[in-house]
């Protein structure tokens, strides 16, 4: 079977990569000839753990190119895995699948399954079908199947290897098979639907799980003005299996490149059809807010950070990525700068990615130590695993003034009483 993926950001990139794990050869297309040197040399384009072992493993199964024409021509199966950004109005944007689905019309020569791995809003897999047959250059059979990914940036290729299911969202009993046949190495579930159902398999699991999200974090706010723990809320709540233990960490609100933008997407979507997903919408809401609480916070300690020296640990939405898409530090940064702020950030793989925001607004350091030294206050927004093992000891010995707010819950509140600093954290009292 020949398969070729096109796009090689998370989604494609790792599915590519997975597919050769199994066994396929697989050309991974890009238009971006950078990338392509780049992972020519062995080297991948996102910071994905152990993505770079099996690009080396699997390196004879493996063809990168920008030649997209050889690529499609004589594929047996063609996944698209290119991104669906947000639009200025919260609609997907489908101009970079749309310009795929236009290069295959134009190149494929033999009868191929083309697969969505994008999230596309619902209906998009009807509508590539009829413009794929309605372009073909050549007298060829496509069939368009919805194939939506789940994975989570920091542990992509776990969750593509042990997928917690696969979703097949077909027209026909020949794709359903084509795709077990490619799915053969795997051992997880399938949900076999049509493609309509597929693709809001994909968004109602996100934006289910960003309204878990926001939903914790709206108790732990309560918590925070009643006096509970909203940690051990989570736990108390997470026993019961029909709530689950996941994604009950309260934070400072949701990140990434997925969940802000596949809320509005499907918000919109529901809008342009004349009803209105209040709990999505009002998921959106609680998030926007929750991003800029530790500023909110601070605030109560100082009315202005003019020429105050604000510590910043960690840049970027999540640990485990170098990925600031609707990072919540990119909503606090700004109006730290715009008060006035000395601002020095650590961040273990963010600071080139910022970098490119704010080369010279925010002074970058090599240690936690250095980024804290002579700080007036800190604020954490990630829970890099350096972070959360930090000695809570050097706040008090390194800051000038050691105020820590805590966007992540690092740390254990019976340690930091005896730490000597003043500490807050999302839904729990000190
Ligand atoms: C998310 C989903 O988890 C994946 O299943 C999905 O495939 C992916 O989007 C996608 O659509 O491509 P991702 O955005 O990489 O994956 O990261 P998550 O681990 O889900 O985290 C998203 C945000 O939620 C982060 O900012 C994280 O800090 C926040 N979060 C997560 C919380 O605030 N609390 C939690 O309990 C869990």
């Amino acid at each position: 079977m020949k398969i070729t993926v096109a796009g090689t950001g998370y989604v494609g990139l790792v599915t590519g990569v997975c597919l050769a794990e199994i066994g396929h050869n697989v050309t991974c297309v890009d238009v971006d000839e950078n990338k392509i040197n780049l992972m020519k040399s062995g080297k991948s384009p996102i910071y994905e753990a152990g993505l770079e072992e099996l690009m080396l493993k699997n390196k004879d199964r493996l063809t990168y190119t920008t030649d997209y024409k050889s690529a499609y021509k004589d594929a047996d199966v063609i996944f698209i895995g290119v991104g669906t950004p947000e639009k200025k109005d919260g609609s997907a944007n489908l101009k970079y699948v749309y310009e795929v689905v236009k290069q295959i019309a134009e190149t494929v020569e033999k009868d191929s399954l083309v697969v969505i791995k994008s999230t596309v809003p619902i209906g998009t897999n009807d509508k590539i079908e009829r413009f794929l047959k309605e372009n073909l250059k050549n007298d060829v059979d496509v069939e368009v199947a919805s194939n939506p990914e789940f994975l989570a940036q920091g542990t992509a290729v776990k969750d593509t290897l042990q997928a917690s299911r696969i979703v097949l969202g077909v027209k026909s009993k020949r794709a359903e098979k084509i795709l077990r046949k490619v799915y053969d190495g795997f051992n997880q579930p399938y949900v076999v639907t049509d493609r309509r159902s597929a693709e809001m398999i994909k968004y109602a699991s996100n934006d289910f799980l960003a309204l878990k999200i926001s939903y914790i974090n709206e108790i732990a706010n309560l918590c925070e003005i009643v006096g509970a723990n909203v940690e051990d809320i989570a736990k108390g709540m997470g026993y019961d299996p029909r709530i689950g233990n996941k994604f009950l960490r309260a934070g400072i609100g949701y990140g990434g490149s997925c969940f802000p933008k596949d809320t509005k997407a499907l918000h919109w979507l529901a809008n342009f059809h004349d009803y209105e997903l209040k709990t999505v919408k009002a998921a959106i809401e609680v998030n926007e807010n929750q991003k800029i609480k530790l500023i909110k916070k601070a605030r109560r300690y100082y009315e202005s950070f003019n020429g105050l020296n604000v510590a910043i640990l960690g840049l970027t939405f999540k640990p485990g990525t170098d990925d600031l898409r609707e990072a919540p530090s990119l909503a606090n940064i700004p109006i730290l700068l715009e008060d006035g702020a000395n601002i020095k950030a650590w961040d273990p793989v963010g600071v080139e990615n910022y970098k490119k925001i704010y080369p010279n607004e925010i002074t970058y350091c090599d240690s936690i130590e250095e980024a804290i030294k002579d700080a007036d206050i800190c604020l954490i927004f990630t829970e890099w695993p350096e972070i959360v093992n930090f000695d809570i000891s050097k706040f008090e010995k390194l800051m000038k003034k050691p105020i820590v707010l805590d966007g992540r819950n690092c740390y254990d509140l019976k340690e930091v009483k005896d730490a000597g600093i003043i500490y807050e954290s999302i839904g729990r009292r000190t």
